[in-house]
Formats: C-alpha cells, sequence, structure tokens
C-alpha cells in the first residue's frame, strides 16, 4: 500500500522518527491526563478530609525521610483481592493534601493506606523497634532510634506554611497554635480541646511511644494511626449526581 511504504521515510530518518514519536506520545498523554480533571472521581470532596495536625504532618517527614515509601505504597486499588485485604479502595480526596503524595509503586511491604487503627501504638513502637520480633520473616529495617531522637515544634508553622502555598488549607490559626497543637497531641493530660477544635475527632490524642520525651517516634506513630481513618466508610457514598 501507498501509505504504508510512506513509512520507510519515517524510518530511515532518524530526526523525523523522533518528531513523530514526539507528538504520539503527547497525544497519548493528553487523551489520558486531561479527562481526570473533569472526572467527577477524581475531583470530588469527601467528608473528613482534613489537613495534617502539626504532629502527623512532622510524622510524615520523618516516613519520607526514612524511606519507608520505597517498601510500601498508600494506594489501594479498586481490586477484590486488594480491598478484601487493605479495606476501601483509596479515594483522590483522601490524598489531596498529600504533597508529594505517597502512593508508591513498590510494595515490598503492606500498603498502608490505612494502616491506622489497625494495631496499638505498643505494637507500633515494637515492630519499629525490631519487626521481626513481631513477624519473624520480615525484611524491614529497624528504627529503634526514632526513640531517642526528641523533636520540637521549632520550625513546624514554617512546613505548615510551606504547604499552604501548595495549596493545603491552613488557616491563620492552625499557624498560629502549631506549636501548641504539636504538643498537646502527645499529652493525653494537656488541653487538647483547641487541637480537636481544629482538626477534629480524627485527631487522636495519646502519649504515642509511651516515653516522657517528645520523640520522632511519637509523630511517626501518630501519623501511621491517622492513615485511611478520616473518612467514615460505613457512611460513605460515592458522589454519582454530579
Ligand atoms: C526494606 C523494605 C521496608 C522498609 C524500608 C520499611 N518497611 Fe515496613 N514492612 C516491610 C515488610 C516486608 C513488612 C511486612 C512484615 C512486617 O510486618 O514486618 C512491613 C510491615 C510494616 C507495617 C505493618 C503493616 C501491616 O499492615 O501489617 C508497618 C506499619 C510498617 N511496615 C511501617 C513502616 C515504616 C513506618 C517504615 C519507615 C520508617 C517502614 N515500614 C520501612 C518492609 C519495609
Amino acid at each position: 500500500m501507498a501509505l504504508l511504504d510512506k513509512h520507510k521515510i519515517l524510518e530511515t530518518n532518524a530526526t523525523l522518527l523522533l518528531v513523530f514519536s514526539f507528538l504520539v506520545v503527547t497525544v497519548g498523554g493528553i487523551v489520558e491526563i486531561a479527562p481526570l480533571f473533569y472526572l467527577d472521581n477524581t475531583i470530588e470532596d469527601v467528608e473528613g478530609v482534613r489537613p495534617y495536625s502539626p504532629l502527623e504532618l512532622t510524622g510524615r517527614d520523618i516516613y519520607i525521610r526514612e524511606g519507608c515509601y520505597v517498601c510500601h505504597s498508600q494506594m489501594i486499588r479498586p481490586m477484590r483481592d486488594e480491598v478484601e485485604r487493605y479495606g476501601h479502595y483509596s479515594l483522590a480526596a483522601e490524598s489531596k493534601y498529600d504533597h508529594p503524595f505517597q502512593w508508591g509503586s513498590k510494595r515490598t511491604g503492606p500498603d498502608l493506606a490505612r494502616v491506622g487503627g489497625r494495631y496499638s501504638d505498643e505494637w507500633h513502637v515494637d515492630h519499629l523497634i525490631d519487626p521481626q520480633s513481631v513477624v519473624p520473616e520480615s525484611v524491614m529495617p529497624k528504627y529503634g532510634f526514632l526513640l531517642d531522637r526528641p523533636i520540637e515544634a521549632t520550625y513546624v508553622g514554617e512546613l505548615m506554611a510551606t504547604h499552604r502555598m501548595v495549596g493545603v488549607p491552613y488557616t491563620d490559626e492552625m499557624l498560629e497554635a502549631a506549636a501548641a497543637d504539636f504538643a498537646a497531641q502527645a499529652d493525653p493530660d494537656s488541653d487538647y480541646d483547641g487541637l480537636i477544635e481544629r482538626y477534629g475527632e480524627s485527631a487522636q490524642v495519646r502519649n504515642f511511644d509511651g516515653q516522657a520525651a517528645l520523640t520522632e517516634m511519637d509523630a511517626l506513630v501518630a501519623y501511621l494511626q491517622v492513615l485511611g481513618t478520616m473518612v467514615d466508610f460505613s457512611t460513605f457514598q460515592p458522589d454519582e449526581s454530579r
């Protein structure tokens, strides 16, 4: 066929081939990505999703620093085996305040999108100190040193302000109370009413690592325990009306 013969021109001219490959990839990319900005389920607001509290946000930074995402994803796909193992599939809205998102592409360990509330704080601390003591065949490294690393609220306000710059709706009040909320969340004897008022009931107040000092372990466990708990899936209905 005459048209197919013309293909030879492309195949024998590297520059032309590059230009056409680029065009094909561009069109394919637009076709795949553009609809996401208009599909309801990718832009739907979901009740309960809120910005991370100062302590959780700090824990999230530790999660990223330690490379937990290298082995753990945070995105449950809508396939039956995943939903049965991990719970309701992840909604786009659940990671809308995650900068950068932690979906991940590698599961050496299980998905953590809904690990919050699945284990006790003690379990997490024991597991992070020595994963093999809880799961003998585990290949997860030990993170016990987090217990010896105290944290302070010095920069947490700035951290939140940075997240606000990329669209997380932290209010001025949240920024002003950052240091107080940070400490209050890990101290059940504190006055944490303000924290709950600002972040809602899904902000859990406990001494997460069981030690007097406020450490990186507190922050990391606070973060793990909130994962997947913001949306109440016993009442959640996907919004199909729009
Ligand atoms: C080298 C890969 C690797 C890295 C890095 C890693 N993990 Fe794991 N993780 C695993 C494996 C494998 C398991 C499953 C066995 C187990 O429970 O230890 C696991 C299990 C877990 C579990 C239990 C999940 C469940 O549903 O049972 C949690 C929570 C967890 N990891 C948190 C973390 C955190 C937090 C970090 C970073 C500080 C981290 N992991 C880093 C491999 C890893």
